[in-house]
């Protein structure tokens, strides 16, 4: 039977199958080949989509406004302090105006529940533009950049360093046991992923022939690695106080070229970006001047080199959640 996506919300990958999941990645294909050609694709002419920000962003949201436009539809953009939602209005009141006048909602914020209650509540598809726990539109990104440099995802080995208990090393922890990639948790043991989730994803790999391993040994992480991935040390909405231990403990984790050259010849680095891998942000800057550090959670030379595949996954956002978007309003 063909998959059918309509009508559903995309919260977490672990409610999706493999073959739910690689259809997104295909139609996200499908997406680039069209926007490359300057085919038009605007399939959803006449609908509404609302993007409900509690967070920062630069990729997320400007792929969700490009994609919406790109399918013919209207986008209302409500940022951090412009609505009433959470202060002055319930989740679940907010969900059942915005799907009185949305087809599609997406949100950025805070607890993974709370993009679960407005998909209770809302009677249209809910999309999870990344929660303190998950973030799976930038996996459909992600693997489908890795299918593009090596034709293919089952069997490769991705290596995440760092803070492997975030929002994006979940879900890539996720979607590698779903589409049988080996993931490894490269990190110290005060971040390493819930056990509970660990369980879960070795339980998915199993079924889907691949591994769900954690290290504590960078050059054991990068050994027979085929994807070396890393993200920033303190995410959004967590003190800045962090800053100082977490250095402390990922600092033996930061992608280096001696990680990338440990890894198989053809390894590419990823990340989700941003990323601080010089002193041009305040943050960066910032870390310089307190600790000394000019470059985080990879070096300014492994983010340049040509096994840099960083801004191929940035574009590819665009392509994955025109995909999301586009399945389940169809
Ligand atoms: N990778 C990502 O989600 O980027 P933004 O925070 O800029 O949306
Ligand atoms: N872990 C990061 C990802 C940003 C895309 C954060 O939540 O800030």
């Amino acid at each position: 039977m063909g998959i059918n996506l309509s009508g559903r919300s995309f919260l977490k990958l672990l409610d999706f199958t493999p073959a739910e999941i690689t259809y997104l990645i295909d139609l996200a294909e499908d997406f680039k080949r069209l926007k490359r050609t300057g085919t038009p694709h605007r399939y959803l002419e006449g609908k509404n989509i609302v993007l409900l920000f509690e967070k920062t962003s630069t990729r997320t949201r400007c792929s969700f406004e490009v994609a919406g436009h790109d399918l013919g539809m209207g986008v209302t953009y409500l940022d951090p302090k412009s609505s009433q939602m959470g202060k002055k209005e319930s989740i679940e009141d907010t969900a059942r105006v915005l799907g009185r006048m949305f087809d599609g909602i997406e949100y950025r914020g805070f607890a993974q529940e709370i993009v679960e209650e407005l998909a209770e509540n809302a009677g249209v598809p809910v999309w999870n533009g990344l929660t303190t726990e998950f973030h799976p539109t930038q996996m459909i990104a992600d693997t489908l950049t890795i299918r593009e440099k090596f034709g293919r995802l089952k069997g490769l080995k991705l290596t995440f360093f760092g803070d492997a208990q975030n929002n994006v090393a979940n879900s890539l922890m996720v979607v590698c046991a779903k589409l049988g990639i080996n993931f490894c948790a490269c990190g110290p043991k005060e971040q390493m992923p819930a056990a509970d989730l660990v369980e879960t994803c070795r339980a998915i790999a199993a079924e889907n022939g691949c591994t769900v391993t954690l290290t504590e040994d960078p050059m054991e992480g990068a050994k027979g690695a085929d994807v070396l991935y890393t993200d920033i040390w303190v995410s959004m909405g967590e003190p800045a106080e962090l800053w100082a231990e977490r250095i402390r403990l990922l600092e033996p984790y930061r992608v280096t070229m001696d990680l990338l050259n440990a890894a198989n010849d053809d390894a590419v680095f990823m990340h989700c970006l941003p990323s601080y891998h010089d002193t041009k942000t305040e943050v960066g800057a910032m870390v310089a001047e307190q600790f000394g550090i000019s470059e985080l959670e990879c070096t300014d030379e492994v983010f340049e080199c040509k096994r840099s595949v960083v801004f191929d996954e940035a574009e590819n956002r665009m392509h994955s959640i025109k995909a999301i978007m586009y399945a389940t309003l169809k």
